[in-house]
């Protein structure tokens, strides 16, 4: 009989979540039936979005985790393929077709095509749901164009990095805003233009003013608050914003959100267009952005990095690490 563990929220999180917010149990899981399968998993994924299910007491934590079938009665899903599944927080999982899908991103799961050259962990990140956000985000929402500003923050996270490394494949000017000294340097090793250290510079408005002079085309926003009020005041004539996280404000109750100053009169006479997106609105689209991702992996004009945490039991520390920015890179929980 196989045993699972899997993590459930003891209590709501308030502010910044607490590793004695989360219980680890462990359960049997009974055998398979005609069209089940098995999964173990390998890798998972932990991701900002997780914050707004932290609510949810009881229930298994969502995400999603690269699995290795280890036992099948479904000849779709043969012993030894590795799939993705949105499976939550949990060691093993028997998948069928009532088997809750734990992603509010309702993505099927799959047999993965296995990576010659990379990591299988690269399904979580570069080639994945963090791959195809920043891919889809930076191409189709902000559709930069040769020569122009772009400026990204929380850039040497899991989406960010990887915007402004499309970005300069793009033929961008490229400014990431991010939080460390160790940061910043890696930006550089990957050809941003401008690195700034939101919590080293004194007067991020004059910094950026002398870094973008004509002004910012594009800003590609993950975290939201002053800083991007701040960003947003040195957009050049009809620059484009996209909004994709704002992580600033994750921890914070929403009916008690952080004030920022106001943008409407910025935009206003600036002109400019601002559009969210959820990566969701591309499903359709995924395995193109996950093609386009490899190829640039393949031919050196992307790379990645992983801040890897080991063990399972290692999952709550490793969330909260993201709002402490403690990861550089992809998070990933190796089993
Ligand atoms: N729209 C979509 O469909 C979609 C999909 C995926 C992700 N996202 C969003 O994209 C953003 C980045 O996600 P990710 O997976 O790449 O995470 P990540 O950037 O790898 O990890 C979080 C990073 O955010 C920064 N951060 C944490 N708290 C902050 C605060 N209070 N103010 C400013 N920065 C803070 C930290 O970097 P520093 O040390 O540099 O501050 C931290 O390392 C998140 O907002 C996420 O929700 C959106």
């Amino acid at each position: 009989m196989v045993k699972t563990l899997r993590y459930v929220l003891k209590k709501p999180s308030v502010g910044m979540p607490r590793e004695e917010d989360f219980q680890l149990l462990e359960e049997n899981l009974p055998q398979i039936e005609l069209g089940e399968f098995l999964c173990k998993a390998i890798y998972l994924s932990v991701d900002p979005y997780m914050r707004f299910f932290t609510s949810c007491v009881g229930s298994t934590i969502v995400g999603t985790q690269v699995a290795k079938v280890i036992e099948s009665l479904n000849d779709q899903f043969p012993v030894g393929c590795h799939v993705i599944g949105d499976f939550g927080w949990r060691t093993y999982t028997i998948v069928n077709s009532l088997t809750e899908n734990l992603s509010p991103f309702c993505r099927p799961t799959y047999v993965l095509d296995e990576l010659p050259n990379h990591p299988l962990s690269l399904y979580l990140g570069s080639l994945g749901l963090t791959g195809n956000t920043a891919y889809f985000g930076l191409t189709e929402i902000c559709q930069p164009k040769a020569g122009e500003t772009i400026v990204v923050t929380g850039a040497a996270g899991a989406v960010g990095s990887h915007v402004g490394q499309i970005a300069k494949i793009k033929g961008c000017r490229v400014i990431g805003i991010t939080g460390s000294k160790e940061k910043v340097d890696w930006l550089k090793t990957l050809g941003f233009d401008h690195v700034l250290n939101y919590n080293e510079t004194n007067n991020l408005n004059a910094a950026l003013a002398e870094a973008a002079p004509y002004g910012i085309d594009c800003y590609f926003d993950n975290v939201g608050g002053e800083i991007s009020s701040i960003i947003m005041k040195n957009m050049a004539q009809y620059g484009r914003v996209v909004v994709c996280g704002s992580i600033s404000s994750y921890n914070t109750d929403s009916t008690n959100l952080p004030k920022a100053t106001l943008v409407q009169p910025l935009m206003l006479y600036k002109e400019l267009k601002l559009e969210a997106f959820l990566v969701s609105r591309f499903n359709d689209r995924w395995i193109e952005g996950i093609r386009q991702n490899l190829q640039w992996l393949d031919n050196g004009q992307l790379q990645f990095r992983e801040t890897i945490y080991n063990g399972f039991e290692s999952m709550p520390n490793a969330f909260i690490g993201l709002f402490k920015g403690e990861n550089i890179g992809k998070t990933i929980i190796q089993i």
